[in-house]
């Protein structure tokens, strides 16, 4: 079964081709960086303006690199939610349209799901219960997977999500955007341990929060203008990292995890992703760190999501809308 997966809930255009919800044919991600960065940040008319140019000649070129063509499609998914309202809109039309050429069914699918289950692209054997530690750009929370359809969401956070405190922790060091990437590069040069920041809510059992943090690196950066930038970037990222594997070995416990896995943007976090295989190598449990690519946002996500809730649910009516706000339900 052939599922073509859009992914345009932020600032890329995805699309991907994956047969049987676990082999990638194509996926292609346009990222709109180059056009958000000058002005720090998402702008969302900006993204849903660009989607609009780049969503058929993103799905063209995943059809041709999947050697497939809209008629060999079995059916389309789009993400509908959470994310930008414009910028969702225009995947889900297109999708929808698509389906409706194909006569094939057409399904919504929750982004956060998708990035839940991006690891199983690669590690199709992984079996629950399994502890998933969701960090992106917009969501930042614990998952415990106790069977492929049951998840229970233990924790997220009570304010910015991980992936945005980077982003405004980097705009405020001068680094640019993505943050996230660009502390990550310049932190691997600084010392860690050069300044002591809070690690908030570590004691917590399933809470984040990371505004305190980033107000504790502003207050630093004005006390002390000319201390290293890549020392205040490697603490940070130090406090950010120490929360976010405790938390995840929390939730380990709490589901008596056979495994650990992470998705989201800051999954692709270098220091995140060494200091987890340490863990792993303390602990005994095996964690899967999803390719870089799988990561960050991908259509490829969407389209495996898509085949399983299309086995499990059905399809979704072409009536049904975006929802910006939708949340990751316990199933
Ligand atoms: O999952 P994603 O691509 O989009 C959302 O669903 O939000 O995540 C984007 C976020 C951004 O905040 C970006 O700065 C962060 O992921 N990110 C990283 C890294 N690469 C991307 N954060 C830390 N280290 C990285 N290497
Ligand atoms: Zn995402």
């Amino acid at each position: 079964m052939k599922v073509l997966g859009i992914e345009t809930s932020c600032d890329e255009t995805a699309a991907a081709v994956v047969e049987d919800g676990r082999d990638v044919l194509s996926s292609v991600v346009s990222s709109q960086v180059d056009l958000h960065a000058r002005f720090g940040g998402v702008v969302p008319e900006i993204a849903s303006r660009a989607h609009v140019e780049l969503v058929n000649p993103v799905v063209a070129e995943a059809l041709v690199e999947a050697g497939t063509e809209v008629g060999d499609l079995d059916a389309v998914a789009a993400c509908h939610g959470p994310g930008l309202a414009g910028a969702l809109l225009v995947g889900v039309s297109a999708a929808k349209a698509i389906a409706l050429v194909a006569d094939v069914p057409y399904v919504g699918v929750n982004h956060l799901e998708a990035h839940l289950r991006a690891a199983w692209l690669e590690e199709p054997d992984l079996n629950p219960p399994i502890a998933v530690l969701v960090v992106s750009g917009g969501h930042t929370m614990v998952v415990a997977m106790d069977d492929f359809d049951r998840y229970r969401v233990l924790g997220q956070t009570v304010d910015d999500a991980a992936g945005e405190a980077f982003d405004k922790v980097a705009r405020l060091l001068g680094l640019g955007y993505p943050g996230g990437p660009a502390i990550d590069r310049v932190a691997a040069e600084g010392d860690p341990e050069a300044v002591s920041f809070p690690r908030p809510m570590i004691d917590d059992a399933f809470g984040f929060s990371f505004s305190g943090l980033k107000t504790a690196v502003v207050n630093h950066v004005r006390r002390h203008p000319d201390d290293d930038v890549r020392d205040v970037a490697a603490s940070f990222q130090e406090a950010v990292v120490d929360v976010l594997v405790a938390k995840l070995l929390a939730a380990a416990d709490e589901c008596d995890a056979k495994a650990l896995v992470v998705g989201g943007g800051v999954a692709a976090n270098s220091r995140l992703r060494a200091r987890l295989l340490d863990v792993s190598t303390e602990t005994g449990w095996p964690v899967c760190l999803p390719s870089l690519a799988l990561c960050t946002d991908n259509a490829a996500m969407i389209a495996a999501t898509g085949y399983r809730r299309l086995v499990e649910d059905g399809p979704t009516p072409l009536s049904a809308g975006i929802d910006p706000n939708l949340p990751l339900t316990a199933r």
